[in-house]
């Protein structure tokens, strides 16, 4: 007899360490096949890739006998409002890219291979997969959850958990504006991001989605010790999902120069910043951060543009142009491995 959704969703809260997925080099098949031998769940970050490197990163993960873990996918938005602010302001990165010897790319709209990916995923049937920057059509999470999937939607405020919840959603994850990198919002409306991150903290957002929706809810943001674990739990959330505390230990597939800066004294704090992706996205405050503070929205025409600037100054380790992407709990996060972050987080569940 095959388990209900229900008995699905019971099981995973049985795991209520997840490792955030994390686009960009973050995330590897190694740190969620580390995380679940460590009795926690692993996602692969399926953003910015192909289906193909997508297929064979959740083909390496099933190789090692791995039995659960998510995938993430980013909800494709609409193209930028006001293109000419977008090409303004790549026309004023040029300085900027010339320094580690670039020129700012094309500001071109895509749709991160949404069509692939759903393909890809419909076969593929991991445990959990969970959206981003919005809530995929009711048709899409239905097809995936016949296949056996439980489907997630990251949630930043109770109009989008409600959104979700009515789309057919199996549980929600509860992003706070604590957390490292892109803030899941469904839209990207112009507008300067607040500095400090928009709205109520983590702890009250839990509380405001649980007012919305009977589903569980999986919270995020700035949580990188037990504490923070013991706080969410007790918020009323089932489980947690944490990103910067995986960051920095040998399993993550972040950027030398990245894991050292979470170390360094230099950085002292976070921004929440369009400057790198033209989405509000949380950041070590570098010096590129602080000069740009009033970049545009458009997103994913300025990622694209300023994908060749953040290579080339990766490439050089320059940690004043690269997007150094954080949560505010990043002075946490160690170099350990992954599994003892893990049991560091679970005892916070206990
Ligand atoms: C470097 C980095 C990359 C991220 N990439 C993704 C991603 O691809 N998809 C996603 O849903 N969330 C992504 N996130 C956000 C996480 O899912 C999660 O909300 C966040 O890490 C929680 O806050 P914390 O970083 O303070 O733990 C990323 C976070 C970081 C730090």
């Amino acid at each position: 007899m095959t388990d209900s959704p229900a008995d699905r969703v019971r099981q995973l809260s049985e795991l209520p360490i997840w490792v955030a997925p994390m686009a960009g080099g973050p995330s590897t098949a190694a740190l969620v096949i580390a995380a679940a031998r460590a009795g926690a769940l692993g996602f692969l970050a399926g953003g910015y890739k192909t289906a193909e490197t997508m297929l064979a990163e959740i083909s390496t993960v099933r190789a090692a006998g791995v039995p659960g873990f998510g995938v993430n996918v980013f909800v494709p938005g609409q193209p930028a409002r006001h293109p000419e602010a977008v090409a303004d302001y790549v026309a004023s990165l040029r300085d900027d890219a010339r320094a580690p010897g670039a020129a700012p790319g094309e500001p071109s709209w895509d749709d991160d291979r949404w069509t692939g990916k759903i393909t890809v995923l419909m076969a593929g049937r991991p445990s959990v997969i969970s959206f981003t920057f919005g809530c995929p059509p009711a048709d899409v999470i239905r097809g995936l959850q016949a296949g056996g999937t439980l489907v997630a939607v990251t949630v930043t405020d109770p109009r989008e958990a409600a959104s979700a919840a009515a789309a057919g959603a199996d549980l929600l994850c509860v992003q706070g504006p604590e957390a490292g990198a892109h803030r899941g919002t469904f839209a990207n409306p112009p507008g300067p991001p607040a500095r400090g991150g928009s709205g109520p903290g983590l702890l009250a957002l839990i509380g405001a989605a649980a007012a919305v929706t009977d589903l569980p809810l999986v919270a995020a943001g700035g949580i990188a010790d037990a504490r923070g674990v013991a706080a969410a739990l007790s918020a009323g959330a089932v489980g947690v999902q944490a990103g910067t505390a995986f960051l920095r230990c040998p399993e993550s597939g972040a950027h030398p120069a990245h894991k050292a800066a979470l170390a360094e004294p230099r950085f002292t704090s976070t921004e929440v910043t369009r400057a790198f992706s033209g989405r509000p996205a949380r950041a070590l405050a570098n010096k590129f951060v602080l000069e740009h503070a009033g970049a545009p929205a458009g997103y994913p025409e300025i990622n694209n543009a300023t994908r060749p600037l953040r290579a080339a100054a990766a490439a050089s380790g320059d940690q004043d142009r690269m997007s150094l992407y954080a949560g505010t709990g990043f002075r946490s996060a160690s170099d350990r491995p992954a599994a003892e972050i893990i049991e560091q987080l679970a005892a916070g569940a206990r």
